[in-house]
């Protein structure tokens, strides 16, 4: 069955962009998943085709509007018809996007995405629709078109059959919640730095110990947050 997406943004030459390559764009030849682009503007109001107005309230920018916004995303999912497919807007408000609810939406129909702009979405249109606010990180991007090519990027190649090397996404869970490894490959020795002894014993065990020694220093280092997760998940203390 097709993974189905749905974008909604006022940008919509920024799709499938970076999608349309590589491992996702050979995966949509091959109907795995499907892109549907929505330009908001087409349901903009008056001769300009208005989209956004100023903040009651007062302050900078503009706000996208919730008549306008209930109307294109009407189109994509009238309430009369059922879509199963969860609505998130894409903003730096929303809840940290996460590998676990990547995964969920990789398993479920598709999603339909709200890339915000300006300085937000009225708020009214977020609740009435039940949409789920997600952010991709801790910093601001100029919209949520960005946003919405990493979400997809990161569930797309989750999709049965999309990933090259089926092992890659098993051991990706293994290993959580350490960061990978250290990764070499050939020539062994290269501007004087040889690649580490135990990666070319040819001993499985070892390397296997010494790969996961290498994500415990890691991830202790950069991501105490995800190191403590690991302690408290049973695994052994250093
Ligand atoms: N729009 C602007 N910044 C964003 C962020 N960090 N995550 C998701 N959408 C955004």
């Amino acid at each position: 069955m097709t993974w189905r997406a749905d974008v909604l943004t006022i940008f919509p030459s920024m799709f499938p962009g970076p999608l349309g390559e590589s491992l996702a764009g050979k995966a949509m030849e091959a109907g795995s998943w499907s892109l549907k682009v929505t330009d908001i503007r087409d349901f903009g109001l008056g001769r300009h085709r208005s989209v956004d107005d100023t903040p009651f309230g007062g302050g900078a920018g503009m706000v996208l509007r919730p008549d306008v916004l209930d109307a294109a995303i009407g189109s994509v999912a009238d309430g009369a018809v059922a879509d199963e497919r969860p609505l998130i807007v894409l903003t730096p408000r929303g809840a940290p996007l996460t590998q676990k609810r990547v995964r969920e939406l990789a398993e479920g129909p598709g999603v339909i995405l709200l890339c915000g702009r300006f300085e937000g979405i009225d708020q009214r249109v977020i609740d009435a629709r039940q949409a789920e606010e997600v952010s991709i990180g801790d910093y601001i991007l100029s919209g949520g078109e960005i946003a919405s090519l990493v979400l997809l990027d990161a569930a797309i190649r989750l999709l049965p059959g999309v990933m090259g090397a089926a092992d890659s996404a098993v051991e990706e869970s293994f290993s959580a919640p350490l960061l990978e490894y250290p990764h070499y490959t050939r020539p062994a020795v290269w501007a004087e730095r040889a690649v580490p002894e135990t990666l070319t014993s040819g001993n499985h065990a070892a390397i296997a110990a010494w790969r996961l020694e290498a994500a415990r220093q890691t991830t202790k280092t950069r991501r105490p947050d995800l190191y403590n997760q690991y302690i408290a998940s049973g695994a052994l203390a250093p």
